[in-house]
């Protein structure tokens, strides 16, 4: 296994590692069972393993919001279609978003663990809540979209507190920056 040290140095074997992990994870590349190895010797830590699953909870709540807001718009006493269809879409992309944390789980030999509802007041109030109107459901979206970054950054500062260099580069370059695109959008 890599020394951390090695790992900081080495920055060549780092930036190898981390496109046989993406061709690994595309399904492009001869992913034989000595690349999964060096992959995964690479400081897979118990503390990202857990916000790793703590993340896919967030996504899929996340999602179901996004399902509550788009089908209380749907309604035929309120009859904002395409705000419903827009949410709709905003839920599937936070299912997908759930599925890639699982896929990276999976990937570096953590164990996935679903919890029912992410235990943070804020998305469980969305979940929950009765609305008045789009004012209402946009400010209740843009909430829940901090709440996610939040989250987004706590897990790559605790990744770089493990030196985990590969779940660094995932979480920034698949999430961090499409999270703060739509913060700025609902602001
Ligand atoms: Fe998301």
């Amino acid at each position: 296994m890599l020394s951390r040290l090695q790992l900081i140095k080495n920055n060549s074997q780092i930036k190898s590692n981390i496109l046989r992990f993406y061709t690994s994870l595309n399904g492009n590349g001869n992913d034989n069972n000595n690349n999964n190895n060096s992959i995964n010797d690479i400081l897979y830590t118990k503390d990202v393993e857990e916000l790793i699953n703590k993340q896919i909870s967030i996504e899929l709540t996340a999602s179901h919001n996004y399902l509550v807001i788009s089908s209380y718009l749907s309604n035929v006493k309120i009859g904002l279609y395409g705000g419903a269809g827009f949410f709709l879409h905003m839920s599937n992309d936070e299912r997908d978003h759930a599925f890639k944390f699982i896929n990276y789980q999976n990937r570096r030999g953590g164990t996935v663990f679903i919890n029912n509802f992410c235990d943070n007041n804020v998305l469980l109030n969305t979940v929950y809540k009765k609305y008045n109107g789009l004012i209402d459901a946009l400010t209740d979206a843009l909430n829940m979209e901090k709440v996610v970054e939040q989250a987004l950054y706590n897990l790559n500062k605790i990744a770089e507190n493990n030196c985990d260099i590969i779940t660094m580069d995932y979480v920034t370059s698949n999430f961090l920056h499409e999270q703060v695109k739509m913060i700025i959008f609902y602001v």
